[in-house]
């Protein structure tokens, strides 16, 4: 049976570390409050210079060079993002553009949190389908460009300026405190290449439901304006995500314990069966709770929320990136993987390493 069989990963890391405590220098918030109520303590964002696709690239040459593999090898482009560089032309392109890829067709999937398994399954059904043989998947984001933060406020934050923020920037940057600390800069790629055996893909469970979609999403800079962006929404800070964290907090962990108890089961698999459980980083405690209720013990479950904070599309590509280089993940693990994220979207695959 054709199955898609990762042959490479990996990851690149935006260069500008930011603590809580540096980010406490610029809004209402403390090192304390932000590792309690989501295990994240250090992210890192991009320079001025950086955009997603760069990240990308980053990531899929080393992707690449894991594999083994020539970028004239490729052929097929799937790119997950939330924070494309440019409203239009997706991402998918621009990569391989600067990776020097053959003229190869190019997916953009924006299902944010669960873009990455979201392309996963469908970088799959080209495998098995025979349309594609080896595919680049990558999941990259420079959030930081909806940071409610001046550029005068990110200088002192790092420590670049003594100028502090003035009592209404404060007040601005403190009233996104629940979101924008969640959030870091990172690109993590994948190549799949098609292989008969046992290794690959295994199965994969998607799910959309877009009724309570206003409980996490981007009011403004949208085609639903006219025009779809101006100065007022900027004012109102509508180009910056809206999120009822309680909300999302409690469908996350329903909906994940749910498709991965869906997937098991259709597998006939349990947890002893599995090496390393991937779950999208949005919050260790999300990831805590599902765990336990999973039943899966904490040695097979891998977190990196602590160091990058949730990178959106890039978290699962970039935990099984590093599950594989320092030796967790190796050929033959069983892994599953599960995320959530905006739309609302969710979902999990099961994979043999
Ligand atoms: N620092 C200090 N205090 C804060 C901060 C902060 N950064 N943020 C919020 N608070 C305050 C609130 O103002 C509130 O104060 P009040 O009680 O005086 O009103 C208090 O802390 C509690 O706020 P809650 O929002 O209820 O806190 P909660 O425990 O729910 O934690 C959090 C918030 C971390 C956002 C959590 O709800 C969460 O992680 N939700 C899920 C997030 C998620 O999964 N997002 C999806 C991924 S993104 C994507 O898909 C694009």
């Amino acid at each position: 049976m054709l199955r898609s069989v990762v042959v490479g990963s990996g990851s690149e890391i935006a260069p500008n570390l930011v603590t809580n405590e540096m980010m406490a220098r610029i809004m209402d918030t403390t090192d304390d409050w932000i590792r309690e109520r989501s295990g994240v303590r250090t992210r890192y964002f991009a320079s001025p210079d950086q955009a997603t696709s760069d990240l990308g690239l980053a990531a899929s040459k080393r992707a690449l060079e894991s594999a083994g593999l020539s970028p004239d090898e490729i052929d097929l482009v799937v790119f997950a993002t939330m924070t494309p560089d440019h409203y239009f032309p997706g991402c998918g392109t621009l990569l391989q553009h600067k990776l020097g890829l053959r003229d190869v067709p190019c997916f953009d999937i924006r299902q944010q949190c669960s873009g990455f398994l979201y392309g996963l399954e469908m970088a799959d059904a080209q495998i098995r389908a025979g349309m594609a043989k080896t595919v680049l998947l990558v999941g990259a984001e420079v959030h930081v460009g909806f940071m409610p933060w001046t550029n005068a406020n990110w200088d002192y934050m790092i420590g670049a300026s003594d100028v502090g923020p003035t009592p209404e920037e404060y007040a601005w940057n403190s009233k996104f405190r629940h979101l924008v600390v969640l959030f870091g800069d990172a690109g993590a790629a994948v190549v799949l290449k098609a292989a008969e055996g046992e290794r690959g893909a295994l199965d994969h469970i998607l799910h959309g439901a877009g009724a309570d979609y206003e409980k996490l999403y981007v009011p403004g800079t949208g085609f639903k304006h006219r025009p779809y962006t101006s100065p007022e929404q900027f004012r109102r800070g509508d180009h910056i995500p809206v999120m009822d964290g309680r909300f999302v907090f409690k469908m996350a962990t329903t909906t994940m314990v749910e498709v991965a108890t869906a997937i098991l089961k259709r597998n006939r698999v349990g947890v002893a069966d599995l090496k390393m459980v991937l779950m999208h980083q949005a919050n260790l405690r999300i990831n805590e709770y599902c765990a336990k209720a999973l039943g899966v013990p904490e040695e097979k479950v891998a977190h990196n929320i602590q160091r990058y904070g949730n990178t959106t599309a890039a978290t699962i590509p970039l935990l099984w990136d590093e599950c594989v280089r320092d030796g967790r993940i190796v050929p033959g693990d069983l892994v599953l993987m599960v995320a959530f994220g905006a739309g609302m979207t969710w979902g999990a695959s099961l994979v043999r390493a």
